[in-house]
């Protein structure tokens, strides 16, 4: 199972274990990262689960659809390395990952 590091809003770092076939949004929400709202439970149509994945990483995860990218216009604070955590499936690629959550619009 991949382990990925998890950057909070506050800037700190934490170790999680994800699982196969989980979301990044999935993993970061069942660890207790609360401030990761994920308010529509990962159907692609909030944004509250904005993150920034670390930038060897971009190419090792599943390019960005018309709806993502569409919500993501919506953020102050989108820049190259941003996702929506919902989108992005856990595969071993992702071992070593780091992963930042975005600030709140
Ligand atoms: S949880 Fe709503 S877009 Fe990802």
């Amino acid at each position: 199972m991949p382990q990925i590091t998890v950057v909070d809003q506050a800037g700190a770092e934490r170790g999680v274990e994800a699982p196969l076939g989980r979301t990044l949004m999935e993993v970061i929400r069942d660890n207790g990262f609360d401030e990761l709202l994920a308010l529509c439970g990962g159907c692609c149509s909030c944004a509250t689960c904005h993150v920034h994945i670390a930038p060897d990483f971009m190419d090792k995860i599943p390019a960005m659809s018309e709806d993502e990218n569409d919500l993501l216009d919506s953020s102050d604070h989108r820049n190259e390395y941003s996702r929506l955590s919902c989108q992005v499936p856990v595969t071993d690629a992702l071992e070593g990952l780091k992963v930042t959550i975005a600030q709140e619009d």
